[in-house]
């Protein structure tokens, strides 16, 4: 499978452009105030990158295990995090050990499920590895907010440990599968004399909320809140029952296998 190259050979420029651009700690506040309260500490972290968030759980006494689908960044989290459980895989197709109390899907990971093919194999493989009456937490960008405030060009800078960084990005509406776009970014990274620029694409999808509340109806969750916050919609739902709904039945008896490339 294709992983973006920013998730894979420039894993380590990811990592250090994000501590600025995410606060990783209040991030993991926001997650340990829900968590708590539905008292769930088991818990996989999807789409785990580097390990930000796992050192803070690991302090917290949680029982953490992260999943990313790039080997680069699971080496990098391991390198992070020594004492961290972490494990490559794909959410569209999870194969674990063992239940979970909650699963999070973080850093807007879910935006990678750009179909409804991959959005349904995600929900239903999540719905699996959840206990009963486990808890998915996950963040997406909010369709509405995107697609009436479209941006065209966006430039992050950085500087960690004396490293420069800077990404110029050029979206593009696409809508071919769902509220989808292309994004394409430029890279500069500056190290002393040293410079090296490197191109990135992608595809990225945005959710509205009644999108969310029917594909997570139909792969047997019930949403319990859903947290809006500028361009982002964190939803809080529990999986309900431990059979198939019928339209889950029906889907994945049709057999269909369109995951897309991320
Ligand atoms: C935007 S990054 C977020 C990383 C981390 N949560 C953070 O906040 O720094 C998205 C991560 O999701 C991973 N990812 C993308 N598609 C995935 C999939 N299908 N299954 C598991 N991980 C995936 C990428 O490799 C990448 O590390």
């Amino acid at each position: 499978m294709k992983v973006m190259k920013i998730y894979s050979e420039f894993a380590r420029v990811y990592h250090e452009m994000y501590q600025c651009i995410f606060n990783y700690e209040e991030d993991f506040k926001l997650y340990h105030k829900h968590l708590s309260k539905l008292k769930s500490c088991k818990i996989l972290e999807i789409g785990c990158g580097s390990g930000n968030l796992a050192k803070f759980f690991l302090e917290n006494k949680y029982d953490y295990t992260g999943l990313d689908i790039s080997k680069e960044m699971i080496e990098l989290a391991k390198e992070m995090v020594p004492e961290g459980n972490f494990v490559r895989g794909d959410m569209r197709d999870l194969e674990l050990d063992g239940k979970f109390e909650a699963v999070i899907v973080t850093g807007r990971t879910f935006t990678h499920m750009t179909t409804n093919h991959d959005v349904m194999f995600a929900l239903n493989s999540i719905h699996e590895i959840l206990q009963k009456e486990g808890w998915l937490l996950f963040d997406n960008f909010n369709a509405y907010k995107i697609f009436t405030g479209f941006k065209e060009e966006m430039t992050h800078k950085a500087t960690y440990e004396g490293r420069k960084y800077s990404r110029k990005s050029n979206t593009s509406f696409d809508l071919e599968h769902g509220w989808t776009w292309k994004w394409e970014a430029e890279y500069k990274v500056e190290d002393g004399k040293e410079k090296q620029t490197f191109d990135d694409e992608i595809m990225l999808r945005a959710f509205t909320e009644d999108e969310l509340r029917l594909f997570l109806t139909i792969n047997g969750f019930k949403i319990k809140e859903m947290i809006i916050e500028n361009n982002a919609i964190l939803t809080i739902a529990q999986k309900i029952n431990e059979k198939k709904t019928n339209a889950q039945k029906l889907y994945f008896k049709q057999k269909l296998n369109k995951v897309s490339e991320i």
